[in-house]
């Protein structure tokens, strides 16, 4: 079998490329100029495309699913490996003939490669009109009307407080089922290899209530699943500022009602807590945890409410202690194992576990690989995302050390990683069958149309027959047959 390098498999959603089509709505929008966004990257950024459509909205736009269609195309871009840029680079080409044949099309790049190259980027490539990073949204209908008269329009600014919080986000390529909600923005955490800190700013929470509204909405409107959203939710933290004292013969502002249990803040246990009241039929999930952070806390949480997803996403991204170190993690492996211990013992052997890891970091030895394969034996983890180490300039890992494991030995320890997660994923899978999972229904199966498809508490796939089941309704499914990826079974009852 040839494995594919740098490959990401049995991934719950496609990190990489998603599109974002018109919604009925907009296609009725006859007359306005046409926006085709399309996000690339994790799901942070495909979240930010849907702020981005509600900014572009209100300037008048209305989205469409054909970039040939556009007056404006926005590429939503990820930096996070080389080759997430190499892929953007490449579709900026065929933009090239594009623009050429329609002169008047304005090209935009959004996002953290948009943050990490700045100017560099008008510098580098002529078919883009406007750079705009992530914390820039609010600005783009003005970088826009700036591009439309001809000159280049860049706003990278980083911000300490933008949330986006106001702002409701447009579901576009939505199954009307399942939803991300943004808690906070940025990353404080410097891990030595990434570029995130760089590109997305400080590490800011949003405001509970704004949350909670939105997850409400979503849930009035149909949805039956929200997945809150940050790049380390274990670290979210939000104090209420005090209400205003009572101006002279005036009332005092009563402030927002408090949150949870009448404190002023609210950490990420007590958030998640909050979300699930919603309604016992609005799922949670989240995603990602920071070994470092994660608390118990977080974990009775999950186990008290039926509706919170017993699913963590934990990442490792090596076996070993001193990789750990040098990649600036702030865990070791006994921390890392202890984590997982708790899991167990408080969630149980059932709760699904995934991982991220990168093989290749800067002097990792075949020793300290083998840690990473071992480290995985002894998780078992359901899904994995898998990487060869890819240098990021301006990091600490570039201006430290050497990027010194030749290509083909990083692909090499790639694939054994890959190899040793396949097998890890059939067994975690083979052991649900026989068994009955309850799974939100997200819609048609993508082989067929007489079968449908959800997911399990544990974020795997799930493909049974249609019958008379509908999009948005829980089922009991007898799983009778899995591969690596997905589980096949048929409802019981409903
Ligand atoms: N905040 C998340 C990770 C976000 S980036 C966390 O801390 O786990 C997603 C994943 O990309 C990382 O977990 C890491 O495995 C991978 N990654 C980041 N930088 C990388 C690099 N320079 N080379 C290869 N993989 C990288
Ligand atoms: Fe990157 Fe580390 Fe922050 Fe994750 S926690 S985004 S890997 S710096
Ligand atoms: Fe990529 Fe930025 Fe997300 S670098 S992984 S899009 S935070």
């Amino acid at each position: 079998m040839t494995l594919i390098p740098e490959l990401t498999i049995l991934q719950p959603a496609d990190k990489e490329q998603i599109d974002l089509p018109r919604t009925s709505e907009e296609e009725l929008a006859v007359g306005k100029k046409r926006l085709y966004i399309e996000s690339y990257g994790c799901q942070m950024n495909f979240a930010d495309s849907e702020i981005v459509a509600a900014v572009m909205r209100n300037a008048g736009f209305a989205t469409t699913s054909s970039a040939e269609d556009a007056d404006l195309i926005f590429l939503n871009t990820c930096a996070i490996r080389d080759n997430a840029e190499q892929k953007v680079r490449n579709r900026l080409k065929h933009l090239t003939g594009l623009k050429r044949q329609k002169p008047e099309l304005l090209v935009g790049m959004l996002g953290c490669m948009a943050e990490r190259l700045k100017t560099k980027l008008l510098e580098e490539e002529k078919v883009v009109d406007i750079v705009a990073g992530p914390d820039a949204y609010r600005d783009i209908p003005k970088l826009v009307e700036e591009a439309e008269s001809g000159q280049k329009a860049v706003n990278v600014f980083l911000s300490r407080e933008e949330t986006y919080a106001d702002i409701s986000p447009i579901r576009l390529n939505s199954n009307g089922v399942t939803a991300f909600v943004s808690i906070m923005r940025g990353c404080d955490n410097m891990c030595s290899f990434c570029v995130v800190p760089f590109t997305r700013g400080r590490e800011r929470s949003r405001d509970p209530h704004s949350i909670v509204r939105e997850a409400q909405d979503l849930f009035d409107r149909g949805y039956r699943e929200v997945t809150l959203l940050g790049q380390n939710v274990d670290s979210y933290k939000w104090e209420d500022t005090p209400p205003a004292p009572p101006t002279r013969g005036g009332v005092a502002d009563a402030g927002n009602p408090p949150l949870v249990g009448g404190a002023g803040s609210v950490n990420f246990a007590q958030l998640l807590e909050r979300v699930a009241q919603i309604h016992p039929d609005l799922r949670v999930r989240f995603s990602t945890s920071h070994p470092k952070d994660i608390t118990d806390d977080v974990l009775h949480t999950m186990a008290r409410y039926d509706n919170i997803c017993k699913y963590i996403h934990l990442p490792a991204q090596s076996g070993n202690s001193r990789v750990l170190k040098l990649m600036n993690r702030t865990y070791d492996r006994p921390w890392y194992i202890e984590k997982i211990n708790s899991i167990r013992r408080i969630l149980g052997d059932d709760c699904g576990i995934s991982t991220d890891m990168i093989s290749g970091f800067c002097t990792e030895t075949e020793e300290e690989h083998q840690e990473s394969l071992s480290l995985m034996d002894y998780v078992r983890y359901d899904y994995a995302y898998m990487f060869a180490y890819s240098e990021r300039p301006g990091t600490l890992a570039a201006k430290k050390y050497a990027d010194d494991i030749p290509e083909d030995v990083k692909k090499r320890r790639l694939n054994e990683i890959i190899a040793r997660q396949l097998e890890h994923s059939a067994a975690r899978n083979q052991r649900h069958i026989g068994q009955v999972q309850r799974v939100l229904i997200e819609g048609p199966s993508k082989r067929s149309d007489d079968f449908l498809c959800g997911r399990n508490d544990q974020n795997k796939m799930v493909v049974f027959p249609k019958g008379d089941h509908q999009k948005g309704q829980y089922v009991n499914v007898r799983v009778t047959e899995c591969t690596s990826a997905t589980l096949l079974g048929e409802v019981i009852n409903s």
